[in-house]
């Protein structure tokens, strides 16, 4: 696949066939991402790929705890209010996935059965999470992580695998914790959901929106 194809189709895939995704593929792709950069060559990612009776344990105690309203103890600060332009955009990816499903927004039970979904990676056969050395600066580590993360996304569209980065597979990170051999001085960065896409699903086909390149760019001659 030409990169560019492969920038331009990889989209955020929220509903997966349950279809395993081979071991040696998972291999290969990160095997290959590990030519993306970071801080000083630091390398500073270190990635747990989770399959299996694990997966399956994670899925339904996340999926139990969001349906429960528990609050979210996420390792990484999450932004509780944005800039008005990017609100905009956030709240516009929710209607498309909601109007996609045909969800109307007061309709709580069937807002929240999404949800629950989600929590439930969507299917995902399988789920990288990302973790680095708490002693390092989160911004960094962060920029490192989606730099290896963005390179996986698309070494993954390029093998017709779906993927999405997951805030709501990191927000109970004690779960994880208890069920992964993460150690205790590791921060749990981000989760991205892996596995084939379900092709037919709307959710995965609603148009996307970007910004027009002048509303983010500065040209300076
Ligand atoms: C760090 C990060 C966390 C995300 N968390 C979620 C999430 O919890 N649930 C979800 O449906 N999408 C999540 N996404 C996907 C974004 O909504 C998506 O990337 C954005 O809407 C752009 O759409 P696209 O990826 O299809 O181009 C996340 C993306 C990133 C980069």
């Amino acid at each position: 696949m030409e990169l560019k194809t492969a920038v331009k189709e990889r989209r955020s895939i929220r509903s997966f066939k349950s279809d395993p995704v081979p071991e040696s593929v998972v291999s290969e792709i990160i095997t290959e991402a590990r030519w993306s950069p970071s801080w000083g060559n630091t390398q500073s990612w270190e990635i747990y790929v989770v399959t299996g009776e694990t997966l399956k344990k994670f899925k339904e105690a996340n999926r139990a705890k969001i349906t429960s309203l528990a609050p979210s103890t996420t390792e990484i600060p999450t932004p509780q209010n944005w800039p008005e332009a990017l609100k905009k955009r956030y709240v516009g990816v929710g209607k498309s996935v909601l109007g996609s499903l045909q969800i109307a927004r007061e309709d709580k039970q069937a807002r929240m059965d999404y949800t629950a979904d989600m929590f439930s990676l969507f299917g995902a056969p399988c789920l990288l999470l990302f973790c680095f050395d708490s002693s390092l600066s989160v911004g960094y580590a962060m920029l490192d992580t989606g730099l290896i993360v963005q390179t996986i996304c698309l070494l993954a569209q390029d093998r017709g695998l779906g993927t999405c980065a997951l805030a709501a597979s990191i927000t109970y990170p004690d779960l994880l914790r208890e069920l992964l051999p993460i150690p205790a001085d590791r921060t749990i960065a981000v989760g991205v959901a892996l596995g084939y896409p379900d092709p037919d699903a709307a959710i995965n086909r609603f148009e996307r929106e970007r910004a027009a390149v002048s509303e983010f760019v500065t040209w300076v001659k």
